[in-house]
């Protein structure tokens, strides 16, 4: 089949999110967003309809996809949840896991002591909050962990403690930050699938094909 998504729609979050400190300083994560445009534009080419709600990055919105552009994790939320119902959520961002207490409206003055501190309050986790819906939760939540050392171990522990039904997780022994290529373990609870070390685009390519293989069976 050449459009097995078709009719079915993807909800994916990507890049990181930016919290900001005052006008012109924030907090954020490391994170090019490659990997996650890259599943939302071979989910299209699969026939899907997508919505990519992304962080700032350096990236063009890609191909056949509804781009949604935030900055906050707060406003990444909110931006998943109004684009639900979906048949699938696919939590890709580096999602900042802190914020700082008070976002300043004007600049902090970098010369009065007034930075000594800098109170921080802890981000709603989106992958969480969308698989512990019990409306409209999509049939097939998925998740991504970046690991550096027993990343199946890890994985599985990750899908219990956010509830989601795959872990898709990234040897980040190496250089995958940034870089083209990857390699990722597909966990869920009764099942592992490896991919080979290959390009970002292909790993993308390879994982919406088995989340067409699953929403034909789950969903
Ligand atoms: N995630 C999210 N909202 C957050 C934090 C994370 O949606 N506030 C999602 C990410 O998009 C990713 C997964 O949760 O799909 C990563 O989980 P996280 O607990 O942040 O794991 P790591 O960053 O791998 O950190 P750790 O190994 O310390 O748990």
């Amino acid at each position: 089949m050449t459009n097995p998504l078709a009719g079915r729609r993807i909800v994916i979050t990507a890049g990181p999110t930016l919290e900001a400190i005052d006008p012109v300083r924030f907090i954020s994560n490391r994170s090019s967003g490659k990997q996650g445009y890259a599943i939302a534009e071979a989910c299209a080419v699969l026939g899907a309809n997508v919505v990519l709600v992304s962080g700032p990055t350096a990236l063009n919105d890609p191909a056949g996809v509804e781009t949604i552009r935030i900055e906050s994790a707060r406003d990444m939320l909110a931006a998943v949840e109004g684009a639900l119902p979906a048949d699938v959520f696919i939590a890709v961002a580096a999602v900042a896991d802190w914020r700082p207490a008070e976002a300043h409206d004007k600049k902090i003055k970098g010369n009065k002591g007034e930075m000594a501190a800098l109170p921080l309050v802890e981000n709603p986790d989106i992958l969480k909050t969308i698989s512990q819906r019990t409306e409209a939760r999509p049939g097939l939540v998925i998740g991504f962990a970046a690991e550096t050392h027993d990343v199946e171990d890890h994985a599985r522990q990750k899908l219990g403690r956010k509830g989601c039904d795959w872990i898709i997780a990234n040897d980040v022994s190496g250089d995958v930050m940034g870089g083209d290529e990857n390699a990722v373990a597909i966990v869920s609870r009764d099942d592992v699938w490896r991919s080979q070390r290959t390009s970002k685009s292909e790993i993308a390519r390879l994982i919406a094909g088995r989340i067409a293989d699953a929403v034909e069976e789950t969903c």
